[in-house]
C-alpha cells in the first residue's frame, strides 16, 4: 500500500466488524504497518455516555442520540492526544470499527438521513476514510450471533431494527457513491474467509 490508510468497517451489530478489525490489524502489523486500532463509540467521555444509553440505563431522544454521536466522532478525530488524525500524522495505518455510515444507518433509520449527513458534513471535510468496508451479513444472522455470544441486547438489538438498518446502510451507500470509496464483503461465510476477502479487496485497491 501506498500510503498509511483510514479504512473504516461498517455492518449491522453483530457482523462480525470487532472481529474482522482484530485480524486485519494483526495481518497489517504482521506485513510492516504500524497499525492503530480503534472504535466507536469511543471509549472517552462521550462515548461511555452513549454507551450507557446503549445499554437502557439512561434515556435519551433520537435526535439526541445522534447529536451525541456526532459530537464522539468529532473528539475521535480531532482529539489532541488520540485523535484520528494525531495518529495518521504520525503514520498509523488506522482501522476503526465504525465511522460515520453508522450514523447515516442508525439515525437514518429514526430521521431524516440527510440530515444526519448534513449534521456529519463537518467530520466528512475533515477526514473522508480511503475505504469503508463494509460487512454484509442477513439480520437473521447477526441477531443469532448475538444472542448465542451474550445475555443482554442493546437499544438497536432487535430484528425489525436491524433489518432497517441494513436497508439504510445500502441506501446511504447509493446517495454516497460519488464520494466515497466502499466495498461490500459477503458476510455470511467463515470468519477466515471473510478476513481472506478483505485483504484481497483491500491489496487490489491500494497496490
Ligand atoms: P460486531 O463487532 O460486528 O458486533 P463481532 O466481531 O463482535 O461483531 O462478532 C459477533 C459474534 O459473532 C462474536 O461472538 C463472534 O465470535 C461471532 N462471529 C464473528 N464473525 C463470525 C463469522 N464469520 N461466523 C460466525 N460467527 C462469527
Ligand atoms: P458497537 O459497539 O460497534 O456494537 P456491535 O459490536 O454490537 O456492532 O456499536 C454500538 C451501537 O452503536 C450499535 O448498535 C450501533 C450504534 N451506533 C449508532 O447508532 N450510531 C453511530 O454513529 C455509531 C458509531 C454506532
Amino acid at each position: 500500500m501506498t500510503k498509511n490508510l483510514f479504512i473504516a468497517l461498517e455492518g449491522i451489530d453483530g457482523s462480525g466488524k470487532s472481529t474482522q478489525v482484530r485480524l486485519l490489524a494483526e495481518k497489517l502489523r504482521d506485513a510492516g504497518y504500524k497499525v492503530h486500532a480503534t472504535f466507536e463509540p469511543t471509549n472517552g467521555m462521550i462515548g461511555s455516555l452513549l454507551r450507557n444509553i446503549l445499554k437502557g440505563s439512561v434515556k435519551a431522544d433520537e435526535r439526541t442520540i445522534a447529536g451525541l454521536f456526532l459530537a464522539d466522532r468529532l473528539d475521535h478525530i480531532l482529539n489532541e492526544e488520540y485523535g484520528l488524525l494525531k495518529m495518521l500524522g504520525e503514520g498509523y495505518t488506522v482501522i476503526s470499527d465504525r465511522y460515520y455510515f453508522s450514523s447515516y444507518a442508525y439515525h437514518g433509520t429514526h430521521m431524516d438521513m440527510d440530515w444526519v449527513i448534513a449534521c456529519n458534513k463537518m467530520c466528512a471535510d475533515l477526514l473522508r476514510p480511503d475505504v469503508t468496508i463494509f460487512i454484509d451479513v442477513p439480520p437473521e444472522v447477526s441477531m443469532q450471533r448475538i444472542s448465542a455470544g451474550r445475555q443482554s441486547t442493546e437499544l438497536y438489538e432487535t430484528l425489525d431494527n436491524l433489518t432497517n438498518v441494513r436497508a439504510k446502510y445500502l441506501e446511504a451507500f447509493d446517495k454516497l457513491k460519488d464520494q466515497e470509496k466502499i466495498i461490500t464483503i459477503e458476510g455470511n461465510q467463515s470468519i477466515e474467509a471473510i478476513a481472506g476477502d478483505i485483504w484481497d479487496q483491500l491489496s487490489s485497491s491500494f497496490k
